[in-house]
């Protein structure tokens, strides 16, 4: 498996430029076999999970033209749906690809999809997805290690979500884009992934209102068209690196972030005693000064802290002086970072969904595991206020959501190098090996 290893930096100090979100352009890249048309989506970040997608759509009958390491651009045009049950070994591989779900049902009837991976963070139902389904007039059949839905045609309804779960709210929303009459989805999620795909599927000529909000309408229309859309900035990323300034104490310009999408962000940084600033060429995150105190998280749904950033927080909240309390509303399984943290220095407690930060004691360099994407992000920040070094190994889960992570960290004078079994040229000191 590939590794970093991550050596204690100095300050990381410079600019950083925010790619576009992962989360956003997944949906949308499953949103493009609403139509026959060729749909053209722009700064799409290349990652491996954009690479599953890409992978599941081909197997459907999509033709993909992959641009993405030249500009940034996928061309997708699906003419003819060829399969309605994408393969095990892709969907195994991403939680994400179930959003392919809504879109083959409104299209072609009909789709059967082995249950997803992903993630190890908590069991990560679907029965709100399938509940917006059957809503809509959906067959569901549950069967062993698969779900199927099937529908001659679908019919705008009321569904209320027990929770504003986002992949539920964006796959309801896709399946009912071409359904007879009107739907409202109710508690929907109001994460700014949710606004994009509701534009992209605008622009394909959708009818939907009140993406944002808590209540969305879709109006159905008979058919969709082809497109042109710039994916959001990715939310995420914008608030890693605003935290791998604070966490090594350096002053770095985010660029092309959005202030909007990252406020709880903001200010819990700022609680901190951080400084943040808006300024007209990105959001300059500077703690280079001052002394930096413990706060209290807890994640929610958009707007609130997101259970993304959370582990990124922590690893900070463990280098600030003072007692902190986090606590995970969204998913049930989401500390496992902690335990490699404490292998690191860290002094946390669990009880249950709350963790308890004793901060300020030095972290010291340890092998430790990528248990998951944001985990694993979590893990090298620490690692580059660690003392000597620090091993992160599984790292695909990083490279699953972040794009160049090895060479944005750096350019910014982080010291990460990338270990693989396949090339590995460098010894465990960052060197190159001699032989
Ligand atoms: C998305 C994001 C993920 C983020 C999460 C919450 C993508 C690709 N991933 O994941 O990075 O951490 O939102 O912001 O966009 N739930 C149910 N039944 C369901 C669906 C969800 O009970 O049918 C529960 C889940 O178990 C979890 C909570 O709802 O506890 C939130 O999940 P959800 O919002 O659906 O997250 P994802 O869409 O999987």
């Amino acid at each position: 498996m590939a590794k970093f290893i991550v050596q204690k930096s100095g300050p990381l100090m410079g600019e950083v430029e925010i790619s576009g979100s992962k989360n956003a352009v997944l949906p949308i890249m499953a949103a493009t076999l609403l139509c026959e048309e060729e749909c053209n989506i722009m700064d799409v970040p290349k990652l491996r999970d954009v690479d599953v997608m890409n992978q599941i759509l081909m197997r459907i009958g999509a033709k993909v033209t992959d641009e993405l390491e030249q500009e940034n651009k996928l061309t997708i045009a699906t003419p003819e749906i060829a399969a309605t049950e994408p393969p095990y070994g892709l969907v195994s591989k991403m939680r994400a690809s179930f959003v392919i779900m809504g879109p083959l049902l409104a299209r072609a009837g009909r789709a059967r999809i082995p249950l997803p991976g992903g993630c190890a963070i908590g069991a990560r139902p679907i029965d709100l997805h399938l509940k917006g389904f059957a809503a809509l007039g959906a067959k569901i059949v549950e069967g062993s290690g698969f779900v199927e839905a099937q529908a001659d045609k679908l019919h705008g309804t009321t569904v209320y979500l027990d929770f504003p779960s986002v992949g539920a709210t964006e796959n309801i929303m896709m399946a009912a884009v071409m359904a007879e009459g009107t739907t409202t989805i109710e508690n929907a999620a109001e994460e700014p992934e949710i606004v994009d795909l509701a534009n992209f599927i605008n622009k394909m000529g959708g009818r939907i209102k009140g993406a944002g909000t808590d209540t969305i309408k879709i109006e159905g229309v008979e058919k969709l068209h082809g497109c042109t859309h710039h994916v959001i900035p990715d939310r995420i990323e914008t608030g890693t690196f605003m935290l791998a300034a604070a966490i090594t104490r350096g002053n770095v310009l985010v660029k092309n972030a959005l202030p909007d999408h990252v406020k709880p962000v903001i200010a819990k940084l700022r609680e901190c005693g951080v400084s943040v600033e808006d300024t007209l060429e990105g959001l300059r995150v500077d703690a280079t000064k001052g002394k930096f105190t413990s706060t209290d998280i807890k994640t929610m749904p958009y707007p609130g802290f997101p259970t993304d950033m959370q582990s990124i927080f922590m690893a900070f909240l463990t280098t600030v002086e003072g007692k902190s309390t986090v606590i995970e509303t969204v998913f049930e399984n989401r500390f496992m970072h902690v335990s490699e943290l404490a292998r690191m220095g860290a002094n946390i407690t669990t009880n249950d969904r709350s963790a308890t930060i004793i901060g300020g004691q030095k972290l010291t360099g340890a092998q430790v595991v990528a248990t998951d994407l944001r985990a694993g992000a979590a893990l090298v920040l620490a690692g580059l206020v660690a003392e000597n070094f620090t091993e992160v190994d599984e790292v695909y889960h990083i490279e699953r959501g972040y794009e160049h992570f090895v060479d944005k960290f750096s350019a910014l004078g982080a010291n990460i190098v990338k270990e693989s079994p396949d090339t590995n040229n460098y010894n465990k000191y960052g060197k190159p090996d001699e032989k």
